[in-house]
Parts: C-alpha cells; structure tokens; sequence
C-alpha cells in the first residue's frame, strides 16, 4: 500500500542467529509493530540461521557479502541501490556485525537502528560487538548492563538513544548467561518498541506536513 498511512517499508541487516529479527517478525504477527512491515532481510553472511527466520515467516531475503560484491565499498553500494530500488523508509541493524561507512549513513540519516547489548556509553564503539560486550562488562565489574537501541550515524555506537533498558548482573554469570538475559530482558523488548515508535513518528510526520500542504 502506498501513499497516506502507508504501513513504513522496513529492511532487516542480520549477520548470525537472528534472534531480534525473530523478536521483530513476532511483534508484527502480534500487532504489536503495526505501523512498518517487514518487507527484507539481508545477510552479510551466507548460511546466517537469521535467514531461514526470514524465509518461515515469508519474507524476502537476499545475501550480500563484503567478498561477493569485491570490496567493502561495493558492498555498501550494493546493499544501498537495493534498499533504494525496494522503497525501504526504515533500515534495522540486527546483529549486525559490520561497520557502515559515512558515506552510508548519510544517505540514510534518521533512517538507520541499531540493537547493542549494553547501556552506551559503556562498552561499545570499535571492537565491542557481540560477546566481546559481556565479556567487557564482567571484566569490569558492573553491576548492571543492559541494552541499547539507537539512530546509526558515522561514529560507532554514536548515535541518538532511542529506547535503554537496564539488566542486572548476577554473581556467577559467565558473558554466555549474561548475554542471554540482555536478550530476553531488554533487546527483544525495545528493539520492536523502538521500531514501532520511530514508524508510528515517521508516519505523524507525513501526516502533518500532508495538513500543511
Ligand atoms: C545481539 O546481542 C546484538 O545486540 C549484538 O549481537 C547479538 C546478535 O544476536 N549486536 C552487536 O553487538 C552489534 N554491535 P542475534 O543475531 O540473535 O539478534
């Protein structure tokens, strides 16, 4: 559906498991995302278990690989005349394990999400992605870590904040258990929360400039 209240064209950008992508095909079949759709997935990495969520809830997925496209700069230009060609209006990095050039970003500015298992400031940027954020985060001795879900700019992890949720750590946790709990606590919620909410404002924004015209 195009035009008017058109439901926001979402692309999802997977690397691994995909479990916040399954948190978002959930909240769609729930209603609970109801002002984007699903409507890609791409994988920067062949075989992701992120795809075959995609492919059971009947979404179209496309594989793009930094090796396949001849260098990281191609990469970034193919996957950006695909999201061009396919009317994407909102792109969520979930899981996503590389970094976008400015030369990316700006194409898409306010355009772009990103999920990390942490409250930023703290342990993100270069380097913090994945497991290596836990590990961090005990290493350190904090006692409570969490989750972050904010606009992509050209600094890693820099953008604006969006949605946080706070998880404590417990005694025995080892970075495997520790990342279990940020997933089920805090990024499967505000990942589809924030995604609903920058849709449904993307969608207020068209509504009120439509009134003015
Ligand atoms: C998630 O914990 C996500 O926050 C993190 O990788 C995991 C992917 O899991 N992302 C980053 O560290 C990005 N800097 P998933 O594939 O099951 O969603």
């Amino acid at each position: 559906m195009e035009g008017k209240n058109a439901k926001k064209r979402i692309a999802v950008l997977v690397s691994g498991g995909g479990t916040n992508l399954q948190a978002l095909i959930d909240a769609q079949a729930k209603g609970t995302l109801k002002s984007g759709e699903l409507v890609l997935v791409i994988s920067n990495k062949e075989g992701a278990y992120a795809l075959k969520r995609a492919e059971n809830a009947g979404i179209p997925t496309l594989v793009i690989t930094k090796k396949g496209a001849g260098g990281a700069e191609q990469f970034e230009d193919a996957v950006r005349e695909v999201l061009t060609e396919r009317k994407i209006d909102l792109i969520v990095l979930a899981g996503f394990m590389a970094i976008l050039s400015e030369n990316f970003t700006k194409v898409f500015q306010n355009r772009i999400v990103n999920v990390h298992p942490s409250l930023i400031p703290s342990f993100c940027g270069k380097g913090f992605y994945g497991l290596k954020v836990h590990e961090a985060a005990l290493e350190k001795g904090v006692k409570v870590t969490g989750a972050t879900v904010h606009f992509v700019n050209e600094i890693p992890d820099g953008g604006k904040i969006i949605m946080q949720k706070a998880v404590s750590v417990r005694e025995n946790d080892t970075p495997e258990t520790l990342q279990k709990r940020v997933m089920r606590l805090a990024e499967w919620k505000i990942l589809p929360a924030s995604v609903e909410k920058v849709c449904a404002d993307m969608l207020n924004e068209e509504e009120k400039r439509n009134e003015r015209i």
